[in-house]
C-alpha cells in the first residue's frame, strides 16, 4: 500500500477543533486557514454554519492526524461566552480590571496564553503568508479589521541569521525578540475564530527554524 511506506512508529498531533461565532464568519475564517496554508478537505452546511475539515498542508496523507476541524460556537457555549462578557463588561469602557490585565498581557505577549502553532519549512512561505495577510487586514473586505499581526525575530548573536533578517521584507525593522536562538515566530491574532479564556479571538502562530542547530527556539527556551 502506498501509504504504508510513509507512516511514522510512535504519536503524533491529531486534531484540533477551532470555532467561528456565527454563521457568517464561518467562510471567513476557513478562508483565512486556507490563506495560512491549510488545505480544505471537506465542507459540511449546517443551519448554524459550515462545518469544515482541513488538513495541515498539501503533503498531507490520509491518517488521523494533522487534521484542523472548524465550525459554528454550539449554543451554550455562544451563551456563556455572552454571560462573561456582561458580567465583566468586556468591550465597555468599563472593563473589569481581570479583563484589563488579560488584555495588556496578551498585547506584550501573543503566546502568553492559549495558541497553537504551526511550523514550516520555509521562511520564504512564511514571509509570504504574513506579508499577504498584513495587506489583507486593510484592504480585504472579508478580513479587514479582523486580524493583528505579531512578530518574533531570532534572537541575535548569529551573523548569517541576523543578516537574513535584516534583509527580510517581513522581519527587517521588527524589534521584538523569539525566546531563543535560530527561529522566527510570527503570530495571527483573529476574532473570526472564539477562543480563550474571554472567547472572542484565537491567536496562531507560524515558526520558521533555520536548519542545521540543535538549539533554536523552539527546542530550548532562553530567558
Ligand atoms: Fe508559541
Amino acid at each position: 500500500m502506498a501509504t504504508a511506506a510513509k507512516e511514522t512508529p510512535g504519536r503524533s498531533m491529531g486534531h484540533l477543533a477551532l470555532h467561528y461565532g456565527n454563521a457568517e464568519d464561518g467562510p471567513k475564517a476557513a478562508k483565512l486557514l486556507a490563506l495560512l496554508g491549510l488545505v480544505e478537505t471537506q465542507v459540511l452546511p449546517f443551519p448554524n454554519g459550515n462545518f469544515y475539515r482541513f488538513v495541515v498542508d498539501d503533503q498531507h496523507f490520509a491518517r488521523g492526524d494533522g487534521i484542523m476541524y472548524l465550525s459554528a460556537l454550539p449554543e451554550p457555549q455562544l451563551k456563556l461566552i455572552e454571560t462573561i462578557h456582561e458580567a465583566l463588561r468586556v468591550g465597555t469602557s468599563d472593563e473589569h480590571e481581570a479583563v484589563k490585565g488579560m488584555r495588556q498581557m496578551m498585547d506584550n505577549d501573543f503566546e502568553a496564553s492559549f495558541h497553537f502553532g504551526f511550523l514550516l519549512n520555509s521562511l520564504e512561505d512564511l514571509e509570504r503568508i504574513i506579508l499577504d495577510l498584513k495587506d489583507r487586514a486593510e484592504n480585504d473586505p472579508d478580513l479587514k479589521g479582523r486580524i493583528k499581526i505579531g512578530l518574533n525575530r531570532a534572537r541575535k548573536g548569529n551573523p548569517e541569521i541576523d543578516a537574513r533578517l535584516d534583509a527580510s521584507p517581513l522581519y527587517g525593522d521588527v524589534t521584538r525578540f523569539a525566546y531563543g536562538s535560530n527561529g522566527v515566530q510570527a503570530f495571527v491574532e483573529t476574532d473570526l475564530l472564539k477562543a480563550g479564556q474571554l472567547g472572542d479571538a484565537m491567536v496562531i502562530e507560524l515558526d520558521y527554524v533555520f536548519p542545521g542547530y540543535d538549539q533554536h527556539v523552539l527546542s530550548v527556551v532562553e530567558m
